[in-house]
């Protein structure tokens, strides 16, 4: 059943483009594919006959396949492969056509190559696609960004694939805004996901150094947390990860596993943003650090023949810990998803991008690696107060940090003083502990700065700029 005239075109057909390509079919589009290696289109159609599919040779036969304005999709690799893919398909393509970028790029990029696109009368959209393989086959969290005239273009197909949350079925894509943006949301989203994880580990090695629980009991408690206010997708792939036993050693698979984390980068770049535009996203860094020095495995080990700590076993009620251990994940979450809302505002700002927050988090209610229960109440907050400075203020967090926030205390303490790292749970904390203090000691910063650069200051009891000769003998 090859299609004459195809609705919209793929190029690269690993993981994501083979499962988008069928998502898109299963809805009903006709979609033409290619890929570099031909045998690889070859074994896709094969795979999959009596589709509305069609391997294109080259691109000139993918461009020649599509029906106008032309729609083509990239799921290459970041970097260079998607500006080479974009010059092949230049020659190919004509005003008002549109290429997609459905990789996970550097929105730097995807701001440079919408304007670059826009000026040769073509139109391109940056999108952020989460969920991973099941996702892009059975409903993703589309977050599309770059010109807004392709935006109408493409918005059916890009809904229709996406996946749907609540009663009326609402799609997890929507338009995020101008060049970058959709890009920028996909790329806190994974620095959001990389906290996420990380506080997630935190409190099972907790469970297993402190508490000495077992993977099973772990599986189990995982399995509770997600029933509650913790229901995630992450939480719950937790719980599935601990009830895995290796088949040849009868061992819980996790505790087989070398403990040395790998990282693509989005993380890194979410860190970079808050520093660049000066947005604390402690929590969100600490996770790319955590990832850091666990790739340090072999110091690690030198180390640990060296290094001194205490015994790390917790000699307290145990039940009453694990419920505090709960309670940290929970208040370090919403810190750390705080963090991550401020950050986008701030991006807003300086971008220009009109940002929905509501309906970010929305997008990310379904389909995406974060998804969460939790997102509802993030909508319900800005849909409560759309200029919502930060998360915490809203009354839900701020009630919910309130009830939780003494074993929070309880688990940041005990784990410095069992020497068991819990850096995200620990940074989550004073974070918190600085946002709600309206005085810090940068006064003395401030002081220190005037003294060795006479980088001046300003006073709390009157207007103007101030420098001081600070030493001994000199000045007043
Ligand atoms: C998603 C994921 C996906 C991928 C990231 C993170 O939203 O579906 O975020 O994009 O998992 O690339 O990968 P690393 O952990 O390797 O950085």
């Amino acid at each position: 059943m090859t299609p004459e005239r195809c609705d919209i075109g793929l190029v690269g057909l690993a993981v994501m483009g083979q499962n988008l390509a069928l998502n898109m079919e299963d809805h009903g589009y006709s979609v033409a594919v290619f890929n570099r290696t031909t045998s690889k289109t070859d074994q896709f159609l094969a795979e999959n006959p009596g589709r509305r599919l069609r391997g294109a040779k080259s691109v000139a036969e993918l461009c020649g396949s599509l029906s106008r304005p032309r729609k083509v999709l990239l799921m290459v690799k970041a970097g260079p492969p998607v500006d080479e893919s974009i010059e092949q398909l230049l020659p190919h393509l004509e005003e008002g056509d549109v290429i997609l970028d459905g990789g996970n790029s550097h929105f730097p990029d995807t701001i440079r190559r919408t304007r670059d696109l826009e000026t040769r009368g073509l139109l391109f959209i940056g999108t952020g696609v989460s969920g991973g393989e099941e996702g892009a086959r059975r409903g993703p969290s589309i977050m599309p960004g770059g010109s807004p005239r392709a935006w109408p273009l493409v918005k059916p197909i890009l809904q229709a694939i996406a996946a749907k949350v609540g009663k009326d079925q609402t799609p997890c894509c929507d338009w995020v805004g101008p060049d970058g943006a959709g890009h920028y949301v996909k790329m806190v989203h994974n620095g959001i996901e990389y906290g996420d994880m990380q506080l997630i580990c935190e409190a099972y090695f907790l469970m297993k150094h402190s508490l000495g629980m077992s993977a099973r009991e772990m599986h189990e408690t995982f399995a509770e947390w997600n029933r509650g206010e913790l229901d995630s997708f992450l939480i719950e792939i937790t719980r599935d990860i601990l009830a895995k036993v290796d088949g040849e050693t009868g061992k819980p698979l996790v505790d087989l596993i070398l403990d040395k984390a790998g990282q693509k980068g989005t993380g890194i770049w979410t860190s970079q943003s808050a520093l660049t535009l000066g947005i604390p996203a402690p929590t969100i860094v600490e996770a790319v650090l955590a990832r850091a020095i666990s790739a340090q495995k072999a110091e690690r080990v030198e180390a640990a023949r060296v290094l001194r700590g205490p015994e790390a076993r917790y000699r307290g009620d145990a039940k009453a810990f694990l419920r505090a251990i709960h309670d940290a994940l929970y208040c370090s979450k919403i810190c750390s998803y705080a963090q991550g809302f401020a950050l986008m505002a701030a991006a807003a700002a300086e971008h220009k991008w009109d940002l929905s927050f509501g309906s970010i988090a929305l997008l990310w209610r379904g389909g995406c690696i974060i998804r969460a229960r939790f997102l509802e109440r993030i909508k319900d907050a800005f849909d409560r107060s759309p200029r919502l400075k930060n998360l915490l203020l809203d009354p839900f967090f701020k009630d919910a940090v309130d009830r939780c926030q003494a074993n929070w205390r309880l688990v940041v303490s005990q784990a410095a003083l069992l020497g068991v790292p819990a850096p995200a749970f620990a940074s989550a904390l004073a974070y918190y502990d600085s946002f709600r203090r309206e005085t810090l000691p940068a006064n003395l910063l401030q002081a220190q700065r005037d003294y060795f650069g006479a980088h001046t200051y300003e006073r709390v009891d009157r207007p103007g700029v101030f420098h001081t000769e600070w030493a001994p003998g000199k000045g007043a």
